[in-house]
């Protein structure tokens, strides 16, 4: 089939490198010059993997890449929508992009086109897309608008795409459904998978997905839904994790004995510095923002982002708990990209701490083993940028860890201890148990446990330690 995916960012590149792995032919469109200059003269642009085997495999036979929409609408019979939709004002989906590519669709329609939003859209864009496709002179019975939302996450976005959960098609008719079919056939039979070339399939991914025919309405609530939902789970084991805190529990016990209710299940409970990326906080947002315009007040949502919001003042208040003044304080800062997997720093929760940190005064040193190109677009040369863990650790009065990269789990502790000025640790993604820093003489902060501390650096159990630990995060009343 022919088909053209318009943007070829994190979701619409990886979608068209798939769809040609599928042996559709695609061609990729991005109104971002360079960005075609690169992926037609070779370049990935972003991180993934599988991307480069795939992209280099298809480029110039099944996969092209062009800045003209009108070309390649023209060529095709299928057309996704992947540019952005960033946050825009008051919180909802800035959807000019979406409107932008879909009324250059309709000046270049010459024949029966099934439009398909791949973007992350609020509730009844499908209607709207339709609209300005009439009204920019496309006759409503030469086309379909369907909702198609992708699952997939950074980091193992190919296999997401390849090995989904669910495919969900929203078509309000019967023949753009049975288009996406086809589109989908060779995942949904199986058929894919069982090629010699295929990408080979991650164990924790089903081998043929559950293919959901809904509304084009009900698909699009499918999406923001998922990502709300997901959010939620985040904020509120990172709300357990706090009042383990207090209580003296172990948030890695508690997430085991929840988690291993099948009705809850133990995905998305990892407790942490929160979550970040370029989907959670925007997509929670423009779900509370569409739900008020349909009159529903998602209060619920409000928290989610708040609880995600304090989860990074708490981490702050602990640093400062530990190091008690941050002014001049030497820190090492060990992930910048917002997850591990990826090179993408979109509200990545690292650097929204390491901001704070700079401006409280600190010296920061940082590596990532994806992101540091990404992240020096954001913060220059206002921190160093380090060649490897352990260069960033030296002479520093703190380590953090702050993205849950696997290689930061496995750190050469004894090493560390040796080139940390002081042997503190503090971990926003509960990589150790305290008991193998306290092995390696380090001091452990984390998450949703009590402070280890191989030499009582704060007084234990007393009304101090509470202060200490930032209730209010002042100091003063160290001193008196
Ligand atoms: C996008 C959406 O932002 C997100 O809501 C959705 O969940 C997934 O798709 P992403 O792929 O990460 O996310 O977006 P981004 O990396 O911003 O890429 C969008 C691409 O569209 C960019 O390369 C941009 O140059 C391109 N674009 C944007 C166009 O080609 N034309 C436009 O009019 C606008
Ligand atoms: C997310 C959704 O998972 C994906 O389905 C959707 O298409 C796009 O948005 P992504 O943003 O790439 O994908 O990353 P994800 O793995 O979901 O992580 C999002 C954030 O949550 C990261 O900052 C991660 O560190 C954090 N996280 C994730 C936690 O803090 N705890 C967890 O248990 C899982």
């Amino acid at each position: 089939m022919r088909i053209s995916v318009i943007g070829s960012g994190y979701v619409g590149l990886v979608a068209a490198a798939c769809l040609s792995e599928l042996g559709h032919t695609v061609v990729c469109v991005d109104s971002d010059l360079e960005k075609i200059a690169t992926l037609n003269s070779g370049g990935t642009l972003i991180h993934e993997d599988y991307l480069q085997e795939l992209l280099s495999r298809h480029r110039h036979h099944k996969l092209t890449f062009s800045t003209s929409i009108e070309d390649a609408v023209r060529e095709s019979l299928v057309i996704f929508i992947a540019v952005g939709t960033p946050c825009g004002l008051n919180g909802g989906a800035d959807l000019s992009y979406v409107e932008s590519v879909a009324r250059a669709i309709a000046q270049s329609t010459n024949g029966y086109k099934v439009i398909v939003e791949k973007s992350t859209v609020p509730v009844y864009t499908n209607e709207w897309v339709r609209r300005a496709m009439v009204l920019n002179g496309s006759c409503a019975e030469e086309f379909d608008v369907v909702s198609n939302p992708e699952f997939l996450r950074e980091g193992t976005a190919v296999t997401d795409f390849l090995y989904p959960d669910r495919i969900v098609v929203g078509a309000n008719s019967e023949r753009a459904a049975r288009v996406l079919h086809q589109v989908y056939a060779p995942l949904i039979d199986g058929s894919y998978a069982q090629q010699a070339s295929a990408v080979p399939r991650p164990e924790c991914n089903r081998s043929t997905p559950l293919y959901i025919e809904t509304s084009a309405q009900s698909a699009e609530l499918i999406k923001h839904a998922s990502n709300a939902f997901l959010a939620m789970k985040i904020s509120f084991i990172n709300a357990v994790a706090d009042i383990c805190e207090s209580v003296g529990a172990d948030i890695e016990e508690v997430i085991q004995g929840i988690g291993s209710d099948g009705r809850i299940g133990p995905g998305f409970l990892r407790a942490g510095i929160g979550f970040g990326g370029s989907c959670f906080p925007k997509d929670v947002s423009a779900f509370r923002s569409v739900a008020h315009e349909f009159g529903y007040e998602f209060r619920l949502l409000d928290e989610v982002n708040k609880i995600n919001e304090e989860q990074r003042q708490r981490f702050i208040k602990k640093v400062r708990a530990a190091l008690w003044t941050l002014k001049n304080k030497r820190v090492a800062a060990l992930g910048l990209a917002f997850k591990d997997g990826t090179d993408d720093v979109r509200e990545s929760p690292a650097i929204h701490i390491i901001t704070s940190l700079l401006e409280e005064g600190c010296q920061v040193t940082a590596f990532d083993p994806a992101a540091m190109e990404r992240a020096r677009t954001i913060l220059g040369d206002k921190i160093t940028y380090a060649e490897d863990p352990y260069s960033a650790a030296k002479g520093a009065d703190a380590l953090l860890i702050l993205t849950e990269w696997k290689e930061f789990a496995n750190l050469d502790l004894s090493r560390l201890k040796e080139l940390l000025s002081y042997p503190i640790v503090l971990d926003g993604r509960n990589l150790y148990s305290p008991e193998e820093m306290a092995n390696a003489g380090l001091n452990y902060y984390s998450v949703g446990r009590a402070p280890r501390e191989i030499s009582r650096l704060t007084p234990a159990k007393s009304k101090l330690a509470k202060h200490a630990a930032g209730k209010n995060g002042s100091h003063k009343s160290l001193d008196h």
